[in-house]
């Protein structure tokens, strides 16, 4: 489809949500991430939802989304894999590595992203990077650990602050904290992700190298534009 030039940042979230259909396996169940783009796919989906077996969601907000609009929700642990996981980005670079967390839902996120055999990231042209970093790195950590690791991100150069929603630490679907990251430069996500998973009280960080797309469906003004990694 060729979009026209004035598309909004809204319309081409429902230009790669709509396009994202295309993965979805007549029959089984689907992954299902988190965000506004997202959500876009999810109100495609409820077209052809009495085609899919059902969904695994990243978190409480996708599943009542998807709850409402009728499509089935199994929990993780009853699905062995699944074929596809459809989920924005908050930055992704050329090689399918991506910074993601924006909404929160990282941890989660990963997890369902790792039932599935194909990642297709869907998210408009302002996300696609060269190198990650200049969007706050989201890390979710359990509460105690907090400012040992705000310290150990210092160290490195970065600044974290702690997340806050209505004044107080927003707390994830998991009763943790979201520690945002300013000013690294992640050359090497691969290694970053390894390094920072391992540190004490981090419960997932918001790099995902080992759980990389496989295929992003871009929003440009000329159309959805395929990337294959
Ligand atoms: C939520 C995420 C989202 O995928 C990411 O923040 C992009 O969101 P949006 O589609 O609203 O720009 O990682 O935790």
């Amino acid at each position: 489809m060729t979009a026209s030039t004035s598309l909004s940042q809204d319309e081409l979230k429902t230009l790669v949500g709509r396009a994202a259909l295309d993965y979805v396996v007549p029959g089984e169940i689907v992954g299902v991430g988190t965000g506004s783009t997202v959500n876009k796919f999810i109100d495609a989906l409820a077209t052809v939802k009495e085609r899919i077996g059902g969904a695994v969601s990243s978190s409480e907000a996708s599943t009542a989304r998807l709850k409402a609009l009728g499509i089935p929700v199994l929990d993780a642990n009853e699905v062995a894999s699944l074929s596809v996981y459809i989920d924005g980005a908050d930055e992704i670079d050329g090689r399918g590595y991506m910074v993601k967390g924006g909404g929160a839902a990282l941890t989660r996120e990963k997890i369902v992203a790792a039932l599935a055999q194909c990642f297709v990231c869907i998210a408009d042209e302002s996300k696609l990077v060269s190198v990650l970093g200049a969007f706050p790195l989201p890390v979710e950590v359990i509460p105690m650990a907090a400012s040992q690791i705000a310290r150990r991100f210092e160290s490195l150069g970065g600044q974290a602050t702690l997340r806050l929603g209505d004044g107080r630490p927003l707390v994830t679907d998991n009763g943790q904290h979201i520690l945002d990251v300013r000013g690294l430069a992640i050359g090497d996500p691969l290694a970053f992700e390894s390094e920072v998973n391992q540190w004490p009280g981090v419960v997932t960080v918001g790099v995902f190298a080992h759980q990389k797309a496989h295929v992003c469906l871009l929003g440009t003004a000329q159309g959805v534009r395929t990337l294959k990694f």
